[in-house]
């Protein structure tokens, strides 16, 4: 299985996801605007993957620092993590990752507090916000396998005796938007190396195509049958008893259960609902925010018109039309049969199911 993201010794290496399905390249990170570029460009993506990268670039961003004085060094730690905030707006897991790298420097000190100002110590915290980013690497492959694990027996009990188990799934939440297994496509992984036969239908998500493009490209590379379909034929699908569940991964979980996942997300809700399909939102504890009361205040990015009018190699929109691109919708928690994630699966009313596992 593909993984993601590596730490080479001295870089950060990343799969160049704009460069899939034609090119497997990949980049080595070095500096925090490197990483920056990279997340903003969706070179890396994702939301798990966002914020284990985001990790590395916080250590990226402080390990050249001049040292002076501890105070001076958090100060920098705190630039480099404000800083890297900036590259994408709706991936809870990035502002998480940010900040455990934040409370990990203070933590550093905090239980040393005689080292406070002895400037020797600081190249130890920079040791420790490296070690910091690897733990966070490593845990994201275990975390992706519990819900793997998770998702995995919730499907069965849906798809039962079928020969085959048909899912749809929209965008890519597969191995390449963690460091590798997924979230959506965790089960499907999972499930497989049990010897479960699956057949995905992977919505084709304009106007990036990171179904078409990575989804479909990761799932082949696993020798798992998949099947791409344009954005409009999910109803058609549907409707034919194709799928016996859709599954998605979700950029961030609102306390109420409310989830914000790519574009178009959404409308597979209302079709699965309409043709009464479970829907299943797949995600790390991570991916929860419980800052935030309902999906209305997700933060959902907006992104350049030219991905909608110059997408696809050619212009297909003439000059000077309006062109509207939020790159995520909002599913409201009562269209969500059930979330799964690491610590389980979580059933409405997710107000309550979700505090449960939250620390
Ligand atoms: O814009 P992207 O490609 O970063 O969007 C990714 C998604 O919407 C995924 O479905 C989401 O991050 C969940 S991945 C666990």
């Amino acid at each position: 299985m593909l993984q993601t993201i590596a730490w080479t010794g001295s870089a950060a290496r990343l799969i160049d996801q704009t460069k899939l399905p034609t090119e497997v390249v990949y980049v080595d990170i070095t500096d925090e605007k490197q990483m920056w570029d990279a997340i903003k460009r969706l070179v890396v993506r994702g939301a798990p993957a966002i914020g284990v990268a985001a990790a590395f670039g916080v250590y990226l961003g402080v390990r050249d620092f001049p040292e002076i004085d501890s105070k001076a060094f958090l100060t920098r730690v705190d630039e480099v993590c404000a800083y890297l905030a900036t590259s994408r707006p709706t991936a809870v897991n990035l502002f998480w990752a940010l900040d455990r790298m934040k409370a990990h420097a203070r933590n550093m000190w905090g239980a040393n507090p005689q080292r406070m100002p002895d400037t020797q110590v600081i190249p130890d915290i920079k040791d420790e916000l490296l070690y910091e980013a690897k733990t966070m690497l490593a845990e994201d492959t275990a975390v992706c396998k519990a819900i793997g694990e998770h998702g995995m027996a919730l499907i069965r009990q849906i798809c039962g005796e079928r020969k085959e188990y048909g899912v749809l799934t929209h965008c890519n939440a597969g191995s390449l938007c963690a460091v590798t297994y997924g979230t959506a496509l965790a089960p499907i992984y999972y499930g497989a190396e049990q010897g479960v036969k699956f057949h995905v239908f992977a919505d084709e998500t304009r106007p990036l195509l990171q179904g078409a493009r990575i989804t479909a490209f990761e799932l082949q590379a696993s020798g798992i049958p998949v099947t791409v379909i344009c954005d409009n034929m999910a109803a058609t699908v549907m409707s034919q008893g194709k799928v016996c569940a859709v599954i998605v991964g979700t950029d961030r979980v609102a306390a109420n259960g409310d989830v914000a996942n790519k574009i178009g997300t959404l409308g597979v809700a209302i079709l699965a609902r309409h043709y009464d399909i479970p829907f299943f939102v797949a995600a790390p504890t991570s991916s929860i925010d419980p800052a935030i009361a309902t999906g209305k205040q997700i933060p959902i990015e907006e992104r350049d018109p030219r991905e909608i009018s110059h997408g696809l190699g050619r212009q297909t929109v003439a000059d000077g039309t309006a062109i509207y691109n939020p790159a995520f919708d909002v599913t409201p928690a009562e269209l969500v049969t059930a979330l799964i994630t690491e610590k389980g699966v979580l059933r409405p009313p997710y107000g309550e199911a979700i505090r449960k596992v939250l620390p």
